[in-house]
């Protein structure tokens, strides 16, 4: 069955990743579409890729709302409404409401610029995991797919990439090393997911082997 993918991107997301995913939907490497993309502020550059890729696009912005609870209600009606299937965040900065995690509990996949459980958390987003990966003297680094639990970057992982950290690298040159690797990462873990070949079992994720490639 086709997924019914619903991505959330946060206030002026660029939506690098959002694009990958629409672009493997389109070429079939996704078994499935992208059936809303939900923003927290109507001018993100990620709402404009959504609308040229005739998607429909939601803004939700959380200040519009006194408590996270209703943030929270709101989205998963979105999400209902459109009957997403799977939910995948790509720029957004938030802590997902925890009704929205406990309602897609294994259905919500985030993308992090880096080899989590390493330099994740709060405050870790952007040029910071950058920075704080040059300053840590690690020789790689890397992107990373994984499950959305309560907190920042903690859920069971379901694809890593590694990219070299090089001698003369900065902040920027690491980010879009990076950034090229997210692209097929999240794509891959999508695919896997629409194929029904992950099984989260405790914090591993395990990838049921394709059954036409044989591996
Ligand atoms: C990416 O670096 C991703 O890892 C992080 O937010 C950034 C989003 O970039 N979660 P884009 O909007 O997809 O280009």
């Amino acid at each position: 069955m086709s997924t019914r993918i619903g991505v959330l991107v946060s206030g002026s997301g660029r939506g690098s990743n959002l694009q990958a995913i629409l672009d493997g939907c389109e070429a079939g490497t996704i078994d499935g579409r992208v059936a809303v993309v939900v923003g927290t502020k109507a001018d993100a550059p990620a709402l404009q890729r959504a609308e040229r890729a005739e998607v429909p696009v939601v803004v939700v912005s959380p200040r519009c709302f006194t408590t996270d609870e209703a943030y929270g209600a709101e989205l998963l009606h979105q999400f209902e409404r459109f009957r997403v299937d799977l939910v995948c965040l790509a720029g957004y900065m938030r802590i997902l409401p925890a009704a929205v995690v406990r309602a897609y509990r294994n259905r919500v996949m985030n993308i992090h610029p880096a080899l989590l459980p390493a330099f994740g958390g709060k405050g870790m987003y952007g040029h910071y995991v950058h920075e704080a990966v040059l300053e840590s003297g690690a020789k790689y680094s890397g992107c990373t797919v994984h499950f959305v639990d309560e907190q920042y970057d903690t859920g069971p992982i379901i694809v890593q990439r590694v990219v070299p950290v090089h001698d003369d690298d900065n902040a920027e040159l690491l980010a879009s090393r990076i950034l090229e690797q997210e692209h097929q990462a999240y794509v891959e873990a999508i695919k896997l997911f629409s194929e029904d070949r992950l099984r989260v079992d405790g914090r591993r994720v395990r990838v049921i082997p394709d059954p036409v490639a044989g591996n």
